[in-house]
């Protein structure tokens, strides 16, 4: 079953993930739905330092929207931001220094955050394929941490500010690959089995896809979406993935490309009429599953994963 689903999966990427999936796909994007001004507007972003996410936070502060870059590294944040006010002109660029692997970090940054912020906007970006397995201080799995904790924390913690904002939406930059996993809340961390990269990397990334479902479902006065942002050429696809980097580089979508549907899922009006809890490729809901793939989970399997998540994250809170 799965070398069905990897390979009816690239076989489908080679058509729709790369470069020129895009450009086909472009030619059907309404030419006016980012002509918006974001002024009075706050998004907070993870993992706004570099590719997608720093695309992302650029298309917003060129558009007049206050930015908050979410980032590990002070170094490479500041040079981000600044980056992104001399090309924007826009000041209302700001710093804030989280892991998000660290579930204590994502909970003391979202309560300090809601003290002197609003927030209309908050953009689930940051993400890692670590390839070994790998233990943070608090004993998580990096992956599991980093894609599945974290999003969850920030995104529970920063609920309550997100409804008390106007047009509230979470965008989670999940992953085509996703396709490949069906969710297993039995081996959340990758403690049973010969762990594998490529696949705790994918099964967060259906996670990410079911937890917008489930927040959608239970959260109606906020829009949340996940989405596919394709294959761009970004420093997480040439570090974790040397192979597939080199042989697919000049078929790889730029980080703009990369970024344009989490834009447009978080600026404009017309994804705002789309249905909330749905997964977008190319600013179109597309399916969840690939056929015959046998990875739908019951509702009882979704609901599952929620309530081990919570209480997880409860472990960690301040
Ligand atoms: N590029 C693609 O083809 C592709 C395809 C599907 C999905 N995605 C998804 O797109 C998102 C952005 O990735 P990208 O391709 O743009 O790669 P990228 O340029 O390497 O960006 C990843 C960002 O996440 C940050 N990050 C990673 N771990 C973090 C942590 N523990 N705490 C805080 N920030 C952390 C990185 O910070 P550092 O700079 O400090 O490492 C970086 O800013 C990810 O969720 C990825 O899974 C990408």
């Amino acid at each position: 079953m799965s070398f069905y689903r990897n390979t009816i999966w690239f076989v489908k990427g080679l058509q729709e993930y790369t470069k020129s999936g895009y450009e086909a796909a472009a030619k059907h994007f309404a030419p006016t739905d980012l002509d918006v001004n974001l002024s009075g507007r706050s998004f907070v972003i993870t993992g706004a330092n570099s590719g997608i996410g720093k695309a992302t936070a650029q298309e917003i502060a060129n558009r007049g929207g206050t930015v908050h870059l979410v980032c590990r590294n002070k170094g490479r944040a500041e040079a981000a931001k600044d980056e992104i006010v001399e090309r924007s002109s826009n000041q209302n660029v700001h710093v804030h220094i989280v892991d998000m692997s660290s579930a204590r970090q994502v909970w003391e940054f979202a309560s300090n955050f809601m003290l002197n912020n609003t927030v209309h906007v908050l953009v689930n970006n940051a993400g890692c394929m670590v390839n070994q397995r790998e233990v943070t201080e608090e004993g998580l799995e990096k992956n599991f941490a980093t894609n599945t904790l974290g999003t969850y924390i920030l995104t529970t913690a920063l609920i309550p500010a997100l409804k008390k904002a106007e047009d509230p939406r979470v965008i989670t930059v999940s992953s085509g690959g996703m396709l490949t996993q069906k969710l297993d809340t039995d081996n959340l961390q990758f403690e049973k089995g010969t762990f594998d990269g490529t696949m705790a990397y994918a099964q967060n990334k259906r996670q990410q896809v079911i937890l917008t479902e489930q927040w959608a479902s239970q959260h109606k006065e906020i829009h949340f979406s996940s989405m596919h942002p394709g294959w761009a050429d970004t420093p997480a696809v040439q570090l974790s993935m040397p192979s597939f980097h080199a042989k697919m580089q000049s078929k790889l979508r730029t980080e703009a490309m990369g970024a344009d549907t989490t834009v447009w899922l978080a600026v404009s009006a017309a994804a705002a009429k789309q249905p909330s809890g749905l997964f977008f490729q190319d600013r179109k809901a597309v399916a969840t599953h690939l056929p015959l793939a046998s990875t739908k989970s019951t509702p009882q399997e979704k609901e599952r994963l929620l309530t081990v998540l919570d209480e997880l994250a409860l472990k960690f809170k301040p």
